[in-house]
């Protein structure tokens, strides 16, 4: 053979593999408005930036008739590309080839990724799109997903590692984005769940729809599994390279410093107003965030996931930081089972990589009613407080209003190690609220008076003796556990400034082989 026809012979199986499962099942994909696996990771990557690992990949089965039946890089691409000049490893899913299912070769494919980027110390990327274990390998296919996700355990904390679905994620198979740090999820088209309709049905009488039971929306808002949902495909994509710019590389670096051309000492009058004169009133704490991080620019995770606190990724003067915020405007910002877990989480998420943490304090406590303490609120609320006490990145706190009873402890308060603690002269910071203490110290003496008006006059006066000597910063102030109580519209700058001196903190745990955090 001369060396033309080699050459040829390389570019025609090149281009074999670029026909995955074939035109027909491409077409099918592109009927349902879903992208190919490899146009996919066209989009992510920097143009030009891909290169391909493994494309003459086959499946070793002979059973069931598929001998003769191989399709070349075996249903998923694999390699390595950059997202804005940065490395980061991929795999990606392709429905064309059995249904994206995966075999003992597949998932060969996916740890020789994962072991790249541990390696490179670099973020992995998964896009997932598949029928699950597929069904002719048996144990091979169960064997392979372990392997998965043992990288998947062993990856955590080390490099980030971003999961996307854009189509079926079903059975053990949903584990492995289920072990990484965050899930995206394209709306309409994808779903995750351990067992399908069909089983449910079978098992417990349910009916229930594929969408109702596992699509983006119900991860999105119901379950918190999803961190994001996308439109489409698309928005998808962009999501998690805007996501890729708030994080380092690994676990070893910062996150990247970006050109900031918002003024550093941006005062906002408008903030010395935010907070409405009745302490029962409701405020946008997204107003506040917009207002003073750079540009407005916030990436929101589990946006309508426990609404009454706000997580997300903002950027102080071209630092990213992770940002934690009570939403007074939601259940009044109340921690609840579902609130501590999702806060717990990403304060972890911004401590495993470096990412200082900024928490916006107005909480009136916790959520009382059985339902929370038959679901455990003793123990989820216990993660946030763990998540917080064992960060040793920069923790800059401000109490904006209400900061009461446990909740106060919880929210990297001056005891679980927060750096800076400020307030705003309308922080009240107590073992609880003016309407609760009166009626616990004062209960014996407004039971004895017996007219209701001159009750309601003793009970408000009482409320207002206590907001006046207790419901104050300055009292957690004269201790020492509020560094300085400072204006609204300078809080933009005093972040700024508590983060820059906090850029060299240094700050170690106790040597141990791991915590046990309330799981
Ligand atoms: C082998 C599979 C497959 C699988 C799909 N295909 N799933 N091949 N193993 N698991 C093939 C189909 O035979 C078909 O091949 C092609 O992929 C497309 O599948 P369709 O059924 O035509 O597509 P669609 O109607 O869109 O349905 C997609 C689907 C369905 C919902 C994913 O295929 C499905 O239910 N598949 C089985 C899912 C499943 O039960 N997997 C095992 C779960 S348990 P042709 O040649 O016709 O194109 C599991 C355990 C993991 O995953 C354990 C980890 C611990």
């Amino acid at each position: 053979m001369s060396i033309e026809d080699k050459i040829k012979r390389l570019l025609d199986k090149r281009e074999e593999a670029k026909l995955g499962g074939g035109q027909k099942r491409i077409d099918a994909q592109h009927g349902r408005g879903k992208f190919t696996a490899r146009e996919r990771l066209e989009l992510l990557l920097d143009e030009g930036s891909f290169e391909e690992f493994d494309m003459f990949v086959t499946h070793r089965t002979t059973e069931f008739g598929l001998a003769n039946k191989k399709y070349l890089s075996d249903g998923v691409i694999t390699g390595h590309g950059t997202i804005d000049g940065r490395v980061v490893y991929v795999f990606s899913q392709d429905f064309t080839v059995f249904g994206g299912s995966l075999s003992e070769t597949f998932a060969l494919k996916i740890c020789k990724v994962m072991d790249q980027a541990m390696k490179m110390g670099a973020p992995l990327i998964g896009i997932n799109d598949s029928g699950g274990a597929r069904i002719q390998e048996g144990v091979r296919s169960l064997a392979g997903y372990a392997e998965i996700f043992e990288r998947n355990i062993l990856a955590s904390g080390v490099i980030p590692q971003i999961s996307a679905i854009f189509g079926p994620c079903a059975g053990g198979a949903v584990y492995s984005p289920a072990l990484t740090d965050f899930i995206i999820m394209s709306d309409q088209s994808s779903y995750m769940f351990v067992t399908g309709p069909r089983v449910t049905k079978t098992v417990t009488g349910e009916d229930i729809s594929t969408e109702d039971l596992g699509g983006a929306q119900i991860h999105g808002k119901k379950s918190g599994v999803a961190h994001f949902i996308a439109e489409d495909e698309k928005e998808g994509i962009s999501l998690i390279r805007k996501l890729m710019s708030y994080l380092p590389q690994n676990n070893l670096e910062d996150p990247p410093i970006i050109e900031n051309n918002d003024p550093i000492d941006r005062t906002e009058d408008l903030l010395n107003q935010v907070i409405p004169e009745d302490p029962n009133k409701p405020y946008d704490i997204l107003d506040i965030i917009h207002t003073i991080i750079d540009d407005g620019e916030f990436l929101e995770t589990q946006r309508n996931y426990a609404r009454n606190i706000v997580t997300g990724f903002g950027r102080f003067d071209g630092m990213p930081v992770g940002i934690a915020a009570n939403q007074p405007n939601y259940l009044a910002g109340v921690l609840d089972i579902n609130a501590s877990r999702k806060a717990g989480r990403f304060v972890r998420f911004c401590d495993a990589f470096n990412l200082p943490i900024v928490t916006l304090v107005d909480v009136p406590g916790f959520l009382p009613g059985s339902s929370q303490e038959y679901g455990g609120i003793i123990i989820h609320g216990a993660k946030l407080m763990f998540a917080y006490g064992e960060a040793t990145v920069p923790k800059v706190t401000i109490t904006l209003r209400k900061s009461y009873g446990g909740a106060h402890d919880v929210m990297s308060s001056k005891q679980l190690r927060g750096d800076i603690n400020y307030a705003w002269p309308s922080a009240e910071i107590a073992v609880m609220g003016p309407a609760g203490a009166v009626e616990i110290l004062e209960r014996k003496k407004i039971n004895e008076i017996g007219d209701p008006e001159e009750k309601e006059k003793f009970i408000k006066e009482k409320e207002k003796e206590y907001r006046e000597v207790f419901a104050n910063p300055y009292e957690a102030a004269k201790y020492g556990y509020i560094d300085d109580v400072i204006e609204p519209r300078n809080t933009r700058f005093r972040i700024i400034r508590a983060l820059r001196t906090l850029a060299t903190k240094k700050e170690v745990n106790p040597p141990k082989k791991h915590g046990n955090i309330p799981l």
